[in-house]
């Protein structure tokens, strides 16, 4: 049964992707499992209370596993009590693609919307830089998430995040005249480009760990030192290649969210807030989705803790 049809009193029997797992204790002192499980309608809560065998290697993110489980209500929320769980086998025949959420366009599509807005440039050093980027990267840009957690953290979500920064992005342009066209798209198509190198994903997108290099620098240092040495491998003009490097490094705006410096031109300064806006649609869409009306939602932590309330006016995309 599908997470989303999920009926409170009832029981289920099913196979879901384990996305999160944490052991935890309870309050009478014994080890329990609270994990979030995934499949391509949504994720859920579940409880694990009695553990038995080798809790740390057993049913780790990435994995499948079949639950039988009664479906209770935490909150606002469906939970699932577990009362049997094992992991796949080959017998299964289970496709892991099943449990995956994967963004609404094809990545095929969103790829060439990309390829239509670099075709717009005017300016041919920053065009060539850009598909330089783009022919090397595309192989994982196809399905790579944007995030390990928290928005569009779906197969081919960075291609989704991009698009859809590229589209407003392109709108504003023609409002605001003081911005060049040309800078703001290759912002938008490389400010998160690292984050193919900052995370392991694997081909049905979902997130492992964060990599070496992605633990120690962030895809916004590693991306400057991508387009340094990209740009001169090209002969790109110095400024050119600066003003990209510029673009990247303030566009988290914040030093305490890796920026370390916040943006001196007006392309970069509106990089960061098309990224604030497409990382908030997104997060608040997916918390309004599922919920009726007249509801709601549980304090969601990365919209600082806010309750967001579903009105009778609330349109949700999936
Ligand atoms: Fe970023
Ligand atoms: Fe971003």
């Amino acid at each position: 049964m599908l997470i989303r049809e999920l009926k409170i009193g009832e029981d289920v029997t099913a196979f879901y992707l384990v996305k999160a797992k944490n052991v935890k204790t309870s309050s009478a002192n014994k080890p329990y499992i609270d994990f979030t499980l995934q499949d391509i309608s949504g994720e859920v809560n579940a409880k694990l209370w009695d553990v038995k065998g080798d809790i740390e290697n057993q049913y780790n993110p990435g994995e499948v596993v079949k639950v039988q489980a009664s479906v209770t209500q935490w909150q606002q929320s469906v939970q699932l009590k577990i009362i049997k769980i094992r992991t796949v086998t080959q017998e299964d025949n289970v496709d892991y693609s099943q449990f995956i959420p994967t963004a609404p366009i094809p990545a095929d599509t969103m790829y060439n919307e990309i390829l239509f807005f670099v075709n717009k440039m005017e300016h041919k050093e920053i065009k060539k830089l850009v598909l330089a980027m783009l022919e090397e990267y595309k192989p994982k840009l196809m399905y790579y998430p944007a995030a390990k957690s928290n928005h569009h953290a779906i197969k081919s979500g960075l291609l989704y995040h991009v698009i859809r920064m590229l589209r407003s992005g392109d709108a504003l342009c023609d409002i605001y005249k003081n911005l060049n066209r040309d800078l703001v798209f290759a912002g938008v198509i490389l400010h998160d480009i690292e984050k193919i190198n900052e995370m392991d994903a694997n081909e049905v997108g979902v997130v492992g760990e964060y990599t070496m290099e992605g633990q120690l620098l962030g895809h916004i240092i590693m991306g400057i030192k991508k387009i340094e040495q990209k740009a001169e491998l090209l002969k790109i003009d110095r400024e050119i290649s600066l003003l990209i490097q510029h673009m990247i490094l303030s566009h988290h705006y914040e030093p305490e969210f890796g920026s370390p410096k916040k943006p001196l031109i007006p392309e970069g300064e509106l990089l960061h807030y098309l990224d604030m806006i497409d990382a908030r649609m997104y997060d608040m869409n997916k918390a309004l989705r599922d919920l009726d009306e007249g509801q709601f939602t549980d304090p969601i932590f990365v919209l600082d803790r806010r309750r967001l309330y579903k009105s009778s006016l609330s349109q949700t995309e999936e």
